[in-house]
């Protein structure tokens, strides 16, 4: 059995102080063959729950290149204001750059209706993984195709969960905003319990 502990709060060394709380993600798949397709597909809800919700699904938006904005005072997402389009680059360079607003100044993230940031360049996800207003099984198709999600196992996904700075404040957005569902540890174990099962999707039969 693989068992890496991550210290996120090592990483975040040099990161400003709304991280310093850290979290400690740690990477334990459960034995091989020991989740049922259908707990895979339960742990796959779960998952769909989290990349559905706007905390996710705001930057992973398809090629119109457009993130969205919703919060308290917003009802269903809507187009980012400002008229912000990322271009092809995803981070603006065609236009203005998500950094122009969304660079680091430590416990902004508390006010409502700054603009987030964290300690690494703001960006929409790749066009590939276009989660925005897609199905449960259009993103569970997405997420295990190699092509599409960056060449990572399940395992490479876990870890990208840890390591990414943009996925620790989504659980802790701050701003009246509401967090992604459950924890980045009960979402990484999701997707460990997903990936031994085998990446089931619904639609498989
Ligand atoms: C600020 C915009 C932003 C938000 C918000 C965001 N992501 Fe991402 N996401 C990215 C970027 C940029 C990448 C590409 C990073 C890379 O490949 O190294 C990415 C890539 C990923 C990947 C890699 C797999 C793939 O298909 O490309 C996963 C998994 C992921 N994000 C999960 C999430 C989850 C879960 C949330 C919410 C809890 C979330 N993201 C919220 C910007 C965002
Ligand atoms: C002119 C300033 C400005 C620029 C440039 C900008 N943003 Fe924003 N962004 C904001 C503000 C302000 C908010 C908060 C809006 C609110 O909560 O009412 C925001 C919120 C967001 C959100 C919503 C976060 C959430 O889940 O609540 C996303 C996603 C986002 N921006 C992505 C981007 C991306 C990607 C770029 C670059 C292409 C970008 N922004 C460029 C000012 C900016």
């Amino acid at each position: 059995m693989r068992k890496i502990a991550i210290a996120a709060a090592a990483l975040l060394i040099g990161a400003p102080l709304v991280w310093a709380a850290g979290e400690n993600v740690v990477i334990e798949p459960p034995a091989e063959g020991s989740v049922t397709r259908e707990e895979g597909l339960a742990a796959w809800n779960r998952i769909f729950e989290v990349t559905s919700h706007p905390r996710c699904s705001n930057c992973h938006v398809g090629e119109d290149n457009i993130p969205m904005w919703s919060g308290p005072s917003y009802g269903e997402a809507r187009p980012h204001g400002m008229n912000i389009n990322a271009g092809e680059s995803r981070i603006g360079l065609e236009y203005v750059t998500c950094a122009t607003c969304h660079f680091e100044r430590a416990g902004l993230n508390d006010v409502p209706h700054a603009a987030p940031q964290v300690a690494m360049p703001w960006q929409l996800a790749p066009v590939e993984a276009e989660w925005f207003g897609k199905s449960s099984d259009e993103i569970c198709n997405q997420l295990r195709d190699p092509d599409r999600n960056g060449n990572r196992t399940f395992l490479d996904l876990a870890a990208h969960l840890d390591h990414d700075l943009i996925l620790h404040w989504a659980w802790n957005p701050g701003g009246g905003r509401e967090p992604a569902p459950y924890s980045l540890q009960e979402h990484v174990n999701d997707v460990l319990a997903w990936g031994v099962a085998g990446m089931p999707c619904a639609s498989d039969g």
